[in-house]
């Protein structure tokens, strides 16, 4: 056979656009460049090389896809399908290919499609006859997704780091934040008084979840799919178990065309990402209402806003909006994906290349707005004066009130409906309950006593909870300590 033409029109990894060789749309390359060019008696044309690629999106592959291959031929060379000399030739020349590609030293060019025939054609470029061994018992179906998952696996425990600093930041503003009340809403309407950390602590539940969600899903990511070769497996006795053990794959795929076929993995962890996005939009669009002159609630870091290019004025929630925002092209992604695979059927179809762009869209946009959620929070400061002016509007002791009837007997629908008429009657007078004198309390209800005047208004009303997981203070505190001990294990314990 007759080595590979090199290509004149070939780019280095440094540039954003992949070469193609030749400026026309049509044309077609010499079928030899391909490596299944054996039965081919036509080359490609070249606007199906354009149409066909995905160089462009998977040459961020390069380096799980020498190392998987570095680990194939290790496990080759076990089996002694390699010798120990030729092992040692493929894998420097594997390593001297990730240098040339992480020194932009290296052509990228369309007519060799994705990264897989990319490092294959350079490896027997540059080591020869050898080089063409490496591809044994193995097939690009299986290459590409062991590729996927290792690189997932990658990007799964820099998300989760990530979730981590962010928790850090929400728990590291506990202590001062702790003699902050502020309204809790539902509806949006002003509910009960809450601790302003109970707040802070609610985020980091959710993104706990997030972080147990992204580690279930890892165990699902990390298992090996190489061996399943293009579908049906292979006849020549490799060591499945090798191989996993090079990658440190925790469990072997039992099944070869499920290997070539499955990209559940993908989904699932697009999913992961789209409820860390969700969570972050939920904190996003309270934090640009409470920054607003009508809420006037927090002050955000400027360094972390924009201003307007006509209203001098203007100091905007820019980061905040864009990360509500960016929650629409994650959650479009696994839209995306969902749509991609559904009615494939077994095994690998090409249209799986497609699952990249939108998995790598959607860790990229969240590795990005992770990386400016945590200063956010770490910057933001709280307005105390303004959030204490107004805090005994809405009427927020209202329910404590009538839990306070309860507890002297009261049924619940009754105690609601006496609470409810002296309500009525404060907002007549446009005042909060507490400013209602006890001979008005009377008139509705006689039982009412001088004790109401200890659980009225919203620093009573939040110190007299009592439940665990309320915003009682004495529960609050013991959320604060729970979460800094374990944000503290979380960091000794981050792969
Ligand atoms: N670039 C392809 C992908 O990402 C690699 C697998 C191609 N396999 C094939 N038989 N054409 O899915």
């Amino acid at each position: 056979m007759s080595s590979p033409q090199k290509n004149k029109h070939s780019q280095s990894a440094g540039s954003q656009s992949v070469g193609s060789s030749g400026s026309s749309n049509s044309g077609s390359s010499s079928q030899k460049t391909k490596a299944w060019s054996g039965v081919f008696t036509e080359g490609t044309d070249r606007r199906v090389e354009l149409f066909t690629e995905s160089i462009s999106i998977d040459r961020r592959l390069y380096a799980v896809d020498i190392r998987g291959s570095i680990a194939h031929a290790q496990m080759l060379r076990d089996i002694e399908i390699l010798s120990e000399e030729e092992f040692h030739q493929i894998e420097e020349g594997l390593l001297e290919i990730r240098r040339r590609i992480e020194e932009n030293k290296f052509p990228f060019n369309i007519e060799f499609e994705d990264i897989h025939m990319h490092i294959e054609h350079a490896l027997i470029e540059m080591i020869g006859d050898v080089g063409r061994k490496l591809h044994t018992a193995r097939s690009r179906n299986d290459q590409v997704v062991t590729d996927l998952r290792l690189w997932i696996r990658e990007a799964i425990d820099r998300i989760d780091r990530r979730l981590v600093d962010l928790q850090a930041a929400f728990v590291g503003r506990c202590d001062d934040d702790f003699d902050v009340i502020l309204p809790g809403y539902t509806h949006m309407q002003r509910a009960q008084p809450v601790i302003a950390s109970h707040i802070w602590l609610a985020y980091c539940e959710k993104f706990e979840r997030d972080r147990q969600r992204l580690h279930d899903c890892r165990s699902r990511v990390n298992i090996l799919g190489l061996g399943a070769a293009a579908l049906a497996g292979t006849s020549i006795p490799i060591d499945r178990t090798k191989t996993a053990e090079y990658l440190g794959f925790e469990q072997i795929a039992a099944n070869s065309l499920d290997v070539s076929s499955d990209r559940d993995f993908v989904l699932e962890t697009a999913f992961c990402l789209v409820e860390i996005a969700i969570h972050l939009s939920t904190l996003a669009e309270e934090w640009i209402l409470w920054s607003t002159s009508e809420f006037n609630f927090i002050r955000l870091p400027q360094a972390f806003c924009t201003g307007s290019s006509i209203m001098p004025q203007k100091v905007n929630p820019d980061v905040l909006e864009l990360i509500r925002g960016k929650t629409a092209r994650v959650v479009g992604n696994l839209q995306t994906l969902l749509v991609l695979t559904k009615g494939l059927p077994l095994a690998y179809n090409r249209d799986l290349q497609e699952d990249k762009p939108p998995i790598f869209d959607s860790f990229d946009t969240m590795e990005a707005v992770l990386m400016l959620a945590a200063p956010l929070v770490e910057g933001a400061v709280l307005n105390r004066e303004s959030i204490v002016g107004r805090l005994d509007r809405g009427y927020l002791d209202a329910t404590i009130l009538m839990e306070y009837l309860i507890l002297q007997g009261v049924p619940q629908r009754t105690a609601h409906e006496i609470v409810g008429r002296l309500v009525r009657l404060a907002m007549e007078r446009d005042v909060p309950l507490v400013k209602l004198p006890l001979k008005e309390f009377h008139e509705i209800y006689e039982g009412f006593d001088y004790n109401i005047f200890s659980i009225l208004g919203a620093a009573n009303a939040v110190a007299a909870m009592k439940s665990y997981g309320s915003t009682a203070p004495n529960q609050v505190r013991l959320q604060i300590d729970f979460w800094k001990k374990k944000i503290d294990r979380a960091y000794r314990e981050l792969r």
